[in-house]
């Protein structure tokens, strides 16, 4: 019998951190990091392939598309594939993100990437980012981090990651605009679980970030 897989999860609002810092933790523990925002992304950008316009954007509709989708192994994660092939550019760009959080609202979209998430936590010990990884996909996940950072942080650090400078002013408000309507559209299904350690990450360095929660993990003894 194979042993029992360690999950730990890793969740927060956009721009908290949450991917870049599990795919590090991930790395440092010898894990593999699953991003499970890649696969409401995946699904959207395939639905968009078929159709841009979302007011005729049925579950079935999406479910269908999304069957082009598939989560592969790589290195220290996995990456989405759409017809086999990657797509990153196509699943982080404006059309997808404007759409994504409503395809997330669809029970059996969230169903469909909940169950690939747990395919892989039954292969690998895996570091999962998400929104709903706590609560609903691993509730008894050795280890649950939900990161928070105040809007404007987020919003700095998306126009930094973006243009690699600092953001004008204007940039700052447009940006900030577009984390808070984000923030809203998800608030349903970004919840903190009850045993969850939560860390404000305004203040704190990408390393910081990255070097608490690998404290955390050992002292949960999950290195
Ligand atoms: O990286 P960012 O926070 O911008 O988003 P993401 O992790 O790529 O996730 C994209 C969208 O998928 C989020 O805005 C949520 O609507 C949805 N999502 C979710 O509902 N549940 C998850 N576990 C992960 C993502
Ligand atoms: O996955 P999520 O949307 O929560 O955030 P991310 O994509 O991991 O991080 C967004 C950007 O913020 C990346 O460029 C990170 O390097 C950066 N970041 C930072 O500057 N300071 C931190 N303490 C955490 C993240």
């Amino acid at each position: 019998m194979s042993k029992s897989r360690i999950a730990i999860a890793i969740d927060g609002p956009a721009a908290s951190g949450k991917s870049s810092t599990a795919k590090a933790v991930a790395r440092e523990l010898g894990y593999r990091h699953v991003d499970s925002g890649s696969l409401y992304r995946a699904a959207t950008a395939a639905r968009l392939r078929k159709e841009g316009e979302p007011v005729a954007w049925t579950e079935e509709s999406v479910l269908d598309a999304a069957r082009a989708v598939s989560l592969s192994p790589v290195d220290d994660g996995f990456v989405p594939l759409l017809n086999g092939r990657p797509a990153d550019d196509e699943i982080r760009g404006d059309a997808v993100t404007h759409r994504v959080s409503l395809v997330a609202k669809m029970p059996g979209v969230r169903d469909w990437v909940n169950a690939q998430v747990r395919k892989a936590g039954r292969e690998y010990d895996v570091v999962v980012d998400g929104r709903d990884i706590g609560t609903v996909v691993f509730p008894d996940a050795a280890l649950k981090v939900f990161l928070v950072a105040d809007p404007e942080e987020r919003a700095r650090r998306r126009v930094r990651e973006r243009t690699g400078r600092e953001p004008s002013a204007e940039e700052m408000f447009d940006e900030t605009a577009r984390i808070l309507l984000r923030d809203e559209l998800d608030a349903t299904q970004s919840v903190k679980a009850v045993d969850a350690v939560l860390i404000d990450t305004t203040q704190l360095t990408q390393d910081e970030q990255i070097e608490r929660i690998v404290e955390l993990a050992r002292l949960h003894n999950v290195d």
